[in-house]
């Protein structure tokens, strides 16, 4: 039968995952500092010895994840050749939108016996949900580690810390030893704890840097090696994603997106080879596509703060203060049929978090004579897309 499909019968790729999030390398390129301390703050664990709490920080795509990974998978191989090693459970959980409560529970299920009835959703506490996760620890016995990945979007995350280390000697954690591991982004989140949280967390700290062009280069062929037929990726293209993305964050998870975009513009083409022209393509296809997923991640409030400050500037309205931005975000929530915030407070706190972000610039200025001082805000990207993710999100036509 003949379809509209017909005409697409070449592809440049030969495994298209090995250059998606979902995959997971089996090998590890160009971290072997960041592995051996991660190999010694493990090793307690080895010998039966109480795991210690590590904390791994740096910013997006550096391989906290991948690296977490895959020293989890090692750790559980080794373990497994070591007499004197408890039965070690990693229990991971991403904390991004998550309260306490939910990481308390999700933890619980994930230990409750096969036929148990899960934790209950709501009508207790999280002074519960502590118990019976001790409960269902000291039950199953052996060595725990908890990889909370980031940690710093938790609400209330210092009654975790300072809950989880105290256990053993409160009596609360009798048969089974539990290790925390802590993913974070921001490296202000130590600061961030309150004083006798940082006491009795005696954790390690692992920091991953950026990785410069050459570190990119080799992550990068080695996925290449796997992802397209033979001969149809070009060493110049491999270089330049690799360049790109040392030059802007060092980040390899964009670093590789972009050389699936760049494979993708080559096939929308019709060429037979990847070259580093089509990375150039690519590379604001993929800059515009990070961007619009961060917009979606904030909440719905700081979204319309967001379009606001964007509506604004192109009125040339822009920089401006939080109460003009307040007026104006009341008649954006409203048209969105959203109650908008009252007070004055609610949007200074969502600038606040957008400007910590990296959305927003922040201008201080002097009342003068008054004394006093206040923030103008303005946008540090793009009102138009803004404006279009906007739209995207809430499926409407263009206004
Ligand atoms: N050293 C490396 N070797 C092989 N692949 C890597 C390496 N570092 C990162 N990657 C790949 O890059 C992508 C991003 O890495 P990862 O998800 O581990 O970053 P992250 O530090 O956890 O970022 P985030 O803070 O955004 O969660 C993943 O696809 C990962 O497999
Ligand atoms: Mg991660």
């Amino acid at each position: 039968m003949v379809t509209s499909f017909d005409d697409f019968t070449d592809t440049l790729f030969a495994d298209k995952s090995v250059l998606t999030e979902r995959h997971q390398p089996d090998e590890i390129l160009e971290r072997d500092d960041e592995i051996e301390q991660y190999h010694y703050a493990l090793r307690d664990i080895l010998f039966g010895r109480d795991p210690e709490n590590i904390m791994l920080y740096g910013k997006a795509g550096l391989g906290k994840t991948a690296v977490t990974n895959y020293m989890m998978a090692e750790l559980q191989e080794a373990v497994a050749e070591r007499p004197a090693a408890d039965d070690l459970y990693v229990h991971q959980i991403n904390c991004n939108g998550m309260t306490l409560y939910q990481t308390l529970r999700y933890l619980v299920n994930d230990l409750l016996p096969p036929n148990a009835s899960e934790f209950p959703k709501r009508g207790l506490g999280v002074t519960d949900a502590f118990e019976e996760l001790y409960d269902q620890l000291n039950q199953r016995g052996g060595t725990h580690l908890l990889v909370f990945d980031e940690i710093d979007h938790l609400d209330d995350v210092d009654t975790l810390l300072y809950e989880l280390p105290r256990a053993p000697s409160n009596g609360k954690l009798t048969d089974a030893k539990v290790g925390v591991i802590g993913i974070s982004n921001n490296y202000t989140f130590r600061k961030s704890l309150s004083s006798k949280v940082r006491d009795t967390l005696m954790e390690t700290e692992i920091s991953f840097g950026s990785y410069d062009a050459e570190e990119l280069r080799t992550i990068l062929s080695d996925r290449a090696e796997r992802a397209f037929v033979e001969g149809t990726c070009d060493e110049a293209a491999i270089a330049k994603a690799a360049a790109l993305a040392a030059r802007d964050m060092g980040n390899a998870r964009q670093a590789i997106d972009m050389l699936r975009v760049g494979a993708e513009v080559a096939e929308e083409n019709g060429d037979l080879q990847v070259t580093d022209a089509h990375i150039s393509d690519a590379q604001e296809r993929v800059r515009r596509g990070r961007l619009q997923n961060r917009i979606r991640d904030q909440t719905q409030h700081a979204q319309y703060v967001l379009e606001t400050i964007a509506l604004l500037e192109q009125r040339d309205r822009a920089p401006t203060r939080s109460k003009e931005i307040k007026e104006h975000y009341e008649g954006v929530a409203e048209s969105w049929a959203s109650d908008p915030l009252t007070t004055l407070k609610s949007i200074q706190d969502h600038l606040a978090d957008l400007h910590m972000l990296g959305f927003l610039t922040r201008h201080d200025k002097n009342d003068g004579l008054s004394g006093g001082q206040h923030y103008e805000y303005e946008l540090d990207l793009d009102a138009d897309l803004v404006l279009e993710t906007r739209q995207t999100i809430e499926g409407a036509d263009i206004r």
